[in-house]
């Protein structure tokens, strides 16, 4: 359970307390005795960066950063240290915990709450009985006291919602979430925040041809769906939307072209990017940003069956565009086209995709970076380079340069869903790119959401990769719009 966020105006000489301090004051108003008092005076001039005062009716944490400003290193270093306490915090099995800071930078406190809360999350709803990281002893409350705005408040509990309740689609099985599961989870999100939600099931989805959806769905048991979500606020500041497209494999095991060793492992992630444009909306929606928004989801499994498509199959997407199958486990890109070209009826200011795209990707950047490619004004990529750092899940891109296509030719249709073994995230761009009628920035997120242990904070039961960078990238969209108004 995530605990609540509260305001408070001062703290009492019971209460368990988080300092973050830019200096080595320490508060008068923590009450320390003078014995704490000497202890944390020695543990700050020996450089301990985290002090921790155990008394007999309460704890305090004193957490001293290296320097005093927003930096985002030293931003990410304080989430970090939050991470590193979530152990000791939750063996002292707190009712509630304050955070508050002393010479710190303005948003400290926000920052360290941000990596708190996201560190205590866990996927247990199907385990019966509690285990030894019993969610029960973290502290129901955090007492948030200081220099704060009211909508950075919001702004983090909307935030670490989305990525709850994101991480936990993302762990979901497919026998408990299929294509037509995550399109009534999708609805709920719809319904809580108050954006639209349309939900297009097989009959329609077939009506209108979208050739890669119903490829890729062909040997499974379950119908795909196609979901429109939809957020346009009256008072929107854009003319034409931004739409972003979030791959939804529910499972992949790669099809015909089956996956084989451990390679399969985790593939019930591979709608992360479903999820995650899903949690975006409810950000957007929750936090009422001016901006006309649009997600699709087109959503499926991946499996081999009786009527699975196959290697060599030649199949015309919702563009017309004909496409020849050289490998059934490059099914993202197929169903990701048919949701790229159908943007083009929107006529978008920016397409974004997110997906669980490429082992290349992975392979490239490792977990560091969420890979990028774009043909999209260079403004949007250093936009969206600020708020990665910001938020510290950054970016790096990757060329789209033309040669890079070229081995995507096919003797035999307009296109070849696979190209050459080398520079695969990169020709998986270039697949999309060619769908795309309207700017595209592409996001691979193969690498940073399927982690083998934690990053930090970015737990590796989920990190609902791009979903804090999104989220913040749209909010600071609004605001330039605002500005310029
Ligand atoms: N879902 C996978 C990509 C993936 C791999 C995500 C590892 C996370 C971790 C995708 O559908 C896939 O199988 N891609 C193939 C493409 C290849 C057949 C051209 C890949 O990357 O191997
Ligand atoms: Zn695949
Ligand atoms: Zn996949």
């Amino acid at each position: 359970m995530k605990p609540e966020i509260q305001r408070i105006s001062q703290i009492s000489s019971h209460q368990s307390v988080i300092c973050i301090m830019g200096d080595d004051q320490i508060p008068k108003r923590l009450k320390l005795t003078k014995q704490e008092n000497d202890f944390a005076q020695n543990q700050l001039q020996a450089k301990e960066e985290c002090i921790f005062i155990n008394s007999y009716n309460r704890s305090v944490y004193l957490i001293r950063l290296k320097e005093a400003i927003a930096h985002y290193k030293v931003r990410e270093e304080l989430r970090r240290n939050a991470y590193n306490l979530r152990k000791l915090i939750k063996e002292n099995n707190y009712s509630e915990l304050v955070i508050t800071s002393e010479n710190a930078y303005k948003g400290a406190i926000e920052d360290f709450t941000e990596g708190l809360l996201l560190s205590f999350y866990s996927f247990d709803k199907y385990k019966t009985k509690p285990g030894k990281d019993d969610k029960k002893s973290y502290p129901g409350k955090l007492l948030l006291q200081g220099d704060l705005e009211d909508t950075e408040i919001k702004w983090i509990i909307d935030l670490t919602d989305a990525v709850y309740f994101t991480r936990d689609r993302i762990k979901e099985p497919v026998n408990k979430l299929n294509a037509s599961a995550l399109a009534e989870e999708i609805k709920k999100t719809g319904d809580s925040a108050g954006f639209k939600v349309e939900i297009l099931t097989k009959g329609k989805i077939e009506a209108l041809k979208m050739g890669g959806l119903l490829a890729v769905n062909k040997g499974s048991v379950d119908p795909p769906v196609f979901c429109i979500l939809e957020w346009h606020p009256a008072n929107c500041l854009n003319k034409n939307p931004i739409v972003l497209v979030g791959k939804g494999i529910v499972y992949d095991t790669g099809g015909l072209n089956i996956k084989t060793g451990d390679f399969m492992a985790g593939m019930n992630g591979d709608m992360a990017g479903a999820a995650t444009v899903t949690g975006v909306l409810y950000i957007v929606a929750k936090t009422g940003l001016p901006l006309h928004i649009i997600g699709l989801i087109p959503s499926t499994d991946n499996r081999p069956g009786g009527n699975a498509y196959t290697q060599g199959d030649i199949i015309t997407m919702y563009n017309k565009m004909t496409v020849e199958i050289g490998n059934t486990d490059a099914e993202g890109r197929l169903i990701l086209a048919d949701a790229i070209s159908y943007a083009s009826k929107y006529s978008p200011e920016l397409i974004i995709d997110i997906a669980t795209l490429t082992g290349s990707a992975a392979m490239t950047f490792g977990n560091q970076a969420i890979a990028v490619m774009t043909n999209a004004d260079r403004k949007y990529i250093k936009l969206l380079e600020e708020c990665g750092n910001d938020v510290y899940e950054r970016i790096a891109e990757l060329p789209l340069w033309d040669e890079y296509g070229e081995s995507l030719k096919s003797d035999v249709a307009d296109l070849r869903n696979i190209g050459g073994r080398e520079a695969g995230a990169i020709i998986a761009g270039k697949f999309l790119e060619r769908f795309a009628e309207f700017p595209l920035i592409h996001m691979d997120i193969a690498g940073t959401e399927m982690l083998k242990k934690d990053d930090y904070y970015r737990l590796k039961s989920g990190p609902a990769s791009g979903l804090r960078l999104l989220s913040t990238f749209l909010r600071r969209v609004a605001a330039d719009y605002s500005e310029k108004k």
